[in-house]
This record gives structure tokens, C-alpha cells and sequence, in this order.
């Protein structure tokens, strides 16, 4: 039938279905287009054919089928893409696949079982009652027990280990499961000496935690109602499973595999502390909900996040005092790039005790009401200052300041600066000239972050001269045509904005330029030639643009005002980007007046940006 599971799969899972479980496909013609999600860009060169059963992105030129796709998306090997299709499309592998015998294999496949184990023992044993009592005390109803396939871990020694014993692992990869504990046992009496393997878990309710392509990777076990103490000392009440071949505590999101895709639907993800406020949750139809599960967030928390979407709301009680990791991680969610807003928890409650007391219209609204985590700062400083006092102003710029200075976007750092001078009362400029010295000593402390930082705050700048060309020669070839338009360019395009060829041209279109016909080419071309020979060829591959490019005149406004706003863009944030050279330079040198003119330009320009952005923004509403 088919010669390999390669073309099974192939057969099964359709690439246009496929992309569309990650982004949205719009049908162009035979093909299927989007913004391609291996790059940023704004119009879409990402293409897929369901004829061909490929795609390819224009942009950045990466292409292939759909074990590329999910390797490119998911970051996985061949080897675990093509497990991951294989169970989407129900294809059974054959154990002696060498590709998939891997140790990862093996241990996952433990793990797998491991899981049922528990979940049986929770369903059925007679053991189990405990555990079904204790569900059933936190309102856990069957539906989310059996998704989240929460299990019960006898209080027995070994239970687990026999179980797996016979299905014939080997005792190093059940170890490797990180499911046993082996313990030499040693007595001198009787010169006894043996290896014994105790299972980690016991008397537990048992959370298996699943990676975002389903797989369990690991647990948390959480202790139930009658745990004995040993030694004297109360059992801790989560133990998890310890860093093994697949898990790592730092890169778990506990729920996503259920979540992300809510989460990109709803463009937000909400995270919450513990496995229990995950299932409240979900339970009560809230699903775009994952946890960081008892670790502050990590990097690559946020970086896999990201993935999914770029907006988080994190609600749980937060202690943004000092240098705590939750700050830490906030602040690394900020340079990232991620909008992070804060859910507020009424009284304290988590989200699973929010839903149970009050219900899960007051979780949602509290998800609702978010607020932005500057708002947060702001408003937990100035609680806590009477501005008044001379000091505390200064206490809150220094709180403040270099929050702001986490921010890779300038325009967000200008904005978050004016409030700030105007809350404590201080000059804008005077404000920013502390704020700059203050960010080229976290730029060092940051550097490893640097990266991430840049590429934030370049997008939009438009690097390669053709770029530029491009958008120009769009602009020009549009006013043209339609010469009605061309003061939606008159007003906005300042001629310093640019240079060379088409600075000269820019100035003469507009000495020519008449509202009620069309600019007169041969004469402009006449003219431009004795300015500088080559310009009438330049005029003429405009001219000839519009019609490899025509646009339709109730469309042509629009596109002039995007035009126009795009390139200004690209043209203040370069300013903004040679102005922050400089004043590095600047602070080398300790020049106090130029740091300050050139604190004030950036000020100045970043406003116009802001202005800018918002003018953007508003256009592509409409
Ligand atoms: P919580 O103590 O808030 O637990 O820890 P919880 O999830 O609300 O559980 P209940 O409602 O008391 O039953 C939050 C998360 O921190 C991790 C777990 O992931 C837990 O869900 N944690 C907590 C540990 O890993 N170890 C611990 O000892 C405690
Ligand atoms: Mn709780």
C-alpha cells in the first residue's frame, strides 16, 4: 500500500490543514497565503499549495512539506516530527524503527505508561479511594480527570517499578524515567548487599505533565489526606519529577498542550502558578490558561510562549519588591518583545480558589481587567511614596527608571518618561539625561539579552537601500497617476528625509507638481536631465511601475498614506538608533551639553514616532 510511514503520513494530513492549526491561511487564487511565521513581515510571501503539498515563504526562503513545517514550528528533530504526525495521522510506527528507538523514545514510552498506571489506580483500585475522595473535594469533575489524566500513586514500595518490570524495560531506562529511586541496601550483620528500586511517588495524586505535543514528559504529585511523616518530618507537598533526559523543570508550561490553541485564537495567554489553578480553570472554560508550575518564569518559558502569542497575563500573587524572580522574569518577558499585563487575584485567592468561592465569571473578569505592568509599578510606587518629599521622588525615578529601561521599544521608553516627569515634577529632559546614563550601565549588565533587545527595536527600519527604493518608487509612481493625492505625500514626506537621486527628484516633483493634472513627464524629464544625466531613467522606471503595478484609484489614498507612514517610520527610528550611537559616544567622552542636545532630539523625534505609530495604527483599523 504505501512504501514507507513517510507516505502514509503524507497521505493522511493535508498541509493546508496542517498550517492552519498554527496560523490562519488565506486562499489566493489556487494557493493559500499568510504572514510567514519564520520571519516578521507585514504582507504575506508565505505561500502553501494543498496541489503540491508544500509551502514556501518569499521572504525568507524557507520551503519544504509538512515534516518541515512542524520541525521549523515546533523545533524538533526528523525523528520526533515524524512520531508527532505519525499520531495525528494514527500511523503506527513499528518499534524497530531505528530512527525512533532513541533513549527519548524509550523513556517517553515508560512515561506513557506510567501515566495510565496512575490514572487506572485512581479510576479503580481499591487504594484509590483516598485519592477519588480528596478529587472529588477539590470539584475536579470526571471530564477534566480524565484530560488532565490525573492518576494515583499508591503508598506502596514498588508497585510502579513491578509494573514496568513487566512489561520488560530495562532497570537503566526506567531510571532514566526518573520514575524510581535505586537505593543500595547494605547490612553489615548479615553481609547482605542489594539494589533495590523504590518508586519516587507514593500516596500521591499524581499530574502528569505532558509536553505541548501531548507526550508526558514528567509529574507532579501532590500529597493526599493521611500521609504518614517520616522521620519526624511532614512530607513536602508537591514533589516533581527530578531533571531527567526529557524534563526540565525550566521548560515546562503545565497546560499548553491543552491551551495553545486558545491561546493563539485569543491572542493571550494567561499563567498561573500551580497544576490545580490550571484545571479550575479549564474546567470552568477558561482554557487559554497554562503554569509556570513552582519556578518563576524562565526565558525559555517566555521565548515558547511567544510562539503562541505575544500578549501574557500573569495572575499570581506577586512580590515585585527587590530582585525577585518573578521581577526577573517579568523583566525578561519585557525585553523579549511580550506585552505582560497582571490579572489582580481579589484577596489573595488563586485562580482555583477565585472560581470555587466566588465562580468563574470573577476569574474571567479579574483576566479581563488586567492591567499593564507599568501601571502596576506605577501605581504600587506612588502608594507607597508621598511625593511631597524631595527624597521619595527621587526614591521613585530610581525604582522607575530602570523598569522603563527594559522596554527595547523607544517609543514605549518616551512614553513611560513623560509620565514619570510629570508624576514627580521634574523637567523631561533633566529626567533623560539620568535615564540614559542609568541605561548604558544595565546595557553592560544585559548584554546577553542584547540581541533580543536590538531586534525589537529595529523592526521597521528599513536597512537596504533597495528597501528604501522600493517604497519611493511605489510613492512617486501612485502620485503620478493620481496627482489628486499628492498631498497626502506634501505635507508628511520632509525633503530631509531624503537623499541622493531621490531627494533631487522629491524637489522637483513638488515645483512641478499640480493638483488638477497629471505631471507633465517629458517636460519634468527634460528638466531633470540637465540636473543630472541619469535621473530621466530613474523617472521612467517609475512611471513604467504603475503598470507592472496598477492599484485602483478608490484603493490609492490608502496605500499612499501606508507608504508614506512606513517609510517615516523607518526614517525616525534610524534617527533615534544614530542619536543612542552617539550619546554612548557622548557618555565616553563625559560631554554633558551634548548628551543633553542630543537627549532632547530623541525626545523630540520619538514623540513624532509616537504620533506616527498611532496615526498607523488608527489607518489599519479602519
Ligand atoms: P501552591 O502551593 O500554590 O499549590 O504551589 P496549588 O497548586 O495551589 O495546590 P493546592 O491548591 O494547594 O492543592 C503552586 C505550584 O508550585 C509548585 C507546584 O507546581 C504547585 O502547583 N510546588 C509547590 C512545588 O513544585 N513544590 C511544592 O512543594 C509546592
Ligand atoms: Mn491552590
Amino acid at each position: 500500500m504505501f512504501d514507507s510511514p513517510i507516505d502514509e503520513i503524507k497521505q493522511k494530513i493535508d498541509i493546508v490543514d496542517l498550517i492552519q492549526e498554527y496560523i490562519p491561511l488565506r486562499q489566493a487564487g489556487a494557493n493559500f497565503k499568510a504572514n510567514c511565521p519564520f520571519h516578521q513581515e507585514k504582507t504575506p510571501s508565505f505561500m502553501v499549495s494543498r496541489e503540491r503539498q508544500i509551502f514556501k515563504c518569499f521572504g525568507c526562503q524557507e520551503g519544504g512539506d509538512i515534516f518541515k513545517f512542524i520541525m521549523k514550528m515546533e523545533g524538533l528533530e526528523f525523528g520526533d516530527a515524524l512520531r508527532h504526525l505519525a499520531k495525528k495521522a494514527g500511523v503506527v510506527l513499528k518499534r524497530q524503527d531505528p530512527q525512533l528507538q532513541t533513549r527519548r523514545a524509550k523513556i517517553l514510552e515508560i512515561l506513557e505508561l506510567a501515566s495510565q498506571f496512575y490514572h487506572q489506580a485512581l479510576l479503580k483500585s481499591q487504594a484509590g479511594e483516598v485519592a477519588r475522595q480528596y478529587v472529588k473535594e477539590r470539584k475536579i469533575d470526571d471530564l477534566a480527570c480524565d484530560q488532565f489524566r490525573l492518576g494515583f500513586a499508591p503508598d506502596r514500595f514498588d508497585e510502579l517499578y513491578k509494573f514496568l518490570k513487566k512489561k520488560d524495560f530495562k532497570d537503566s531506562d526506567i531510571l532514566d524515567s526518573g520514575l524510581v529511586v535505586k537505593k543500595q541496601i547494605q547490612d553489615t550483620r548479615y553481609k547482605i548487599q542489594d539494589t533495590n528500586f523504590f518508586d519516587r511517588f507514593r500516596h500521591r495524586l499524581m499530574f502528569p505533565i505532558f509536553d505541548v505535543h501531548n507526550n508526558v514528559i514528567g509529574f507532579g504529585g501532590r500529597i493526599l489526606p493521611g500521609a504518614k511523616t517520616y522521620k519526624g518530618e511532614e512530607p513536602a507537598k508537591y514533589i516533581n519529577t527530578p531533571q531527567t533526559f526529557v524534563y526540565d523543570k525550566s521548560r515546562v508550561l503545565y497546560g499548553l498542550n491543552f491551551a495553545k490553541f486558545e491561546i493563539r485564537k485569543q491572542k493571550r495567554a494567561v499563567v498561573v502558578e500551580g497544576y490545580m489553578d490550571v484545571i479550575a480553570s479549564h474546567q470552568a472554560g477558561v482554557t487559554n490558561v497554562v503554569a509556570a508550575s513552582g519556578t518563576a518564569l524562565t526565558l525559555w518559558q517566555i521565548q515558547f510562549l511567544k510562539r503562541y502569542s505575544e500578549n501574557i497575563i500573569l495572575a499570581f500573587d506577586m512580590d515585585l519588591a527587590g530582585d525577585s524572580a518573578t521581577k526577573r522574569g517579568i523583566d525578561s518577558a519585557i525585553s523579549c518583545g511580550l506585552n505582560v499585563k497582571i490579572a489582580f487575584l481579589p484577596e489573595g485567592k488563586d485562580p482555583d480558589e477565585l472560581i470555587k468561592n466566588i465562580g468563574k465569571q470573577a476569574w474571567q473578569k479579574a483576566i479581563d481587567d488586567n492591567v499593564s505592568i507599568m501601571d502596576y509599578y506605577f501605581k504600587s510606587t506612588f502608594e507607597n511614596l508621598d511625593l511631597e518629599k524631595v527624597e521619595n521622588k527621587k526614591k521613585a525615578a530610581e525604582i522607575l527608571l530602570p523598569v522603563i529601561a527594559q522596554f527595547p521599544n523607544p517609543i514605549e521608553q518616551a512614553h513611560y518618561l513623560q509620565r514619570l516627569a510629570k508624576k514627580i515634577f521634574v523637567s523631561e529632559e533633566d529626567l533623560r539625561q539620568t535615564f540614559e546614563n542609568l541605561k548604558i550601565k544595565t546595557k553592560k549588565k544585559y548584554a546577553n539579552r542584547g540581541k533580543i533587545q536590538n531586534s525589537a527595536a529595529n523592526e521597521g527600519i528599513l536597512t537596504k537601500k533597495e528597501d528604501k527604493d522600493l517604497i519611493l518608487k511605489q510613492l512617486f509612481s501612485l502620485v503620478f497617476h493620481y496627482p489628486q493625492y499628492f498631498k497626502a505625500i506634501k505635507g508628511r514626506l520632509g525633503e530631509e528625509y531624503l537623499d541622493g537621486d531621490f531627494k533631487i527628484l522629491y524637489k522637483n516633483i513638488c515645483q512641478e507638481y499640480n493638483e488638477d493634472k497629471l505631471l507633465n513627464i517629458d517636460q519634468l524629464s527634460q528638466k531633470l536631465k540637465k540636473i543630472k544625466p541619469n535621473l530621466p531613467e530613474i523617472l521612467g522606471e517609475i512611471y513604467l511601475y504603475y503598470e507592472k503595478n496598477p492599484i485602483p484609484e478608490n484603493e490609492a489614498l490608502k496605500e499612499i498614506e501606508q507608504l508614506v507612514l512606513r517609510f517615516c517610520e523607518s526614517f525616525f527610528k534610524k534617527r533615534l538608533q544614530e542619536i543612542e550611537e552617539k550619546m554612548i559616544e557622548a557618555e565616553k567622552e563625559k560631554d554633558s551639553e551634548k548628551i543633553k542636545t542630543l537627549s532632547l532630539s530623541f525626545s523630540k523625534i520619538s514623540n513624532q514616532l509616537h504620533n506616527l505609530t498611532l496615526q498607523k495604527n488608527q489607518k489599519n483599523k479602519k
